[in-house]
């Protein structure tokens, strides 16, 4: 009888130097490829073996790498024009996609069809709110824990808030800046986000929304309101009847020109002291009389 030998799967030799240089031009027409970096292509090469089940929102260089992986691969893009591009060049460079399920869909659609157990996700797709953190809650519980998120164009504002949400969350490892725009996690544990887990989101409580007079009382009532065990009675019942602004307007000792002249993204820190001081002023703590 024949000794069994336990079939061992080679890691292909790199090929993300080669891809960078020779990108499949998917996008725009066919005329260029929005690739990921150098340097993130090649972490996320090193990170892929074969046999590993793994999820991409967009197409392209990324796509390369995977499919030569040997990795089972699903990546999702509305643009099946990428998708067959991408087939012509991995064909022309003699790489295997028959591991790679290709879904020509938007992915906030797409993601909901994928299987679980993912070894890694890497989200590259719709980068306008709210897509990012749809697909991103979409396909977290897809992860297995120890599973790596790979985000790509950390700086754009829907991807950013949601880097600045893993980054607090305690069911997601510390970041890894990959390059200057991706950013990965690894899943710590099982855990979705609470439903009032609101502090993880950029991590403060701002009242940038409202014109720039308004602020300084919105934060005043903010303090008290969010302290209000400590408030006397009838500051509570300003408070629970909106009769603040005034008061605090004249607590805050700002007048309205001063408050104009303020360039509040750089004076910020002074304006929340000023405030703070005003709360304080405005709820004494109790003298010791009366009932406790
Ligand atoms: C920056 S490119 C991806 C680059 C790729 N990772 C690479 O390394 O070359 C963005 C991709 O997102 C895709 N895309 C746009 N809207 C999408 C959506 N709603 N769902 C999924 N993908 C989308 C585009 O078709 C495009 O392939």
């Amino acid at each position: 009888m024949g000794t069994a030998v336990a079939a061992t799967i080679e890691r292909p030799q790199p090929i993300a130097e080669d891809v960078r240089r020779d990108p499949p031009l998917v996008h725009d027409q066919g005329n260029t490829c929005f690739s990921l970096s150098l340097r993130t292509l090649k972490w996320l090469e090193r990170r892929l073996e074969p046999g590993m089940r793994t999820v991409e929102t967009g197409c392209g260089s990324s796509t390369v790498l995977f499919a030569r992986s040997g990795a089972i691969h699903t990546v999702v893009t509305p643009a099946a024009a990428e998708h067959e591009r991408l087939r012509a060049y991995c064909d022309a460079h003699g790489i295997d996609t028959s591991n790679v399920s290709f879904m020509s869909e938007p992915s906030h659609e797409a993601l909901r069809k994928v299987a679980s157990d993912l070894d890694l996700a890497l989200l590259d797709g719709a980068h306008g709110y709210p897509y990012p953190i749809i697909d991103w809650f979409l396909v977290a519980p897809l992860l297995k824990v120890g599973g790596y998120l790979l985000i790509d164009d950390a700086c754009i504002p829907a991807v950013r808030s949601l880097v600045d949400y893993l980054e607090l969350s305690d069911a997601w490892s510390e970041p890894v800046f990959v390059d200057e725009r991706a950013v990965a996690f690894q899943r710590l544990d099982e855990r979705m986000p609470a439903f009032d887990e609101w502090r993880g989101l950029g991590g403060r409580v701002s009242f940038s929304y409202l014109p720039l007079r308004r602020q300084p009382s919105a934060w005043l009532l903010f303090l008290l309101r969010s302290n209000a065990s400590r408030q006397p009675i009838k500051l509570l019942n300003d408070l629970r009847h909106g009769e603040m602004p005034a008061r605090a307007q004249r607590a805050l000792d700002i007048s309205p020109r001063a408050l104009k002249a303020l360039d509040m993204p750089r004076d910020r820190a002074s304006l929340e002291a000023r405030v703070r001081a005003a709360a304080e002023r405005m709820a004494p703590r109790p003298t010791g009389r009366g009932p406790r």
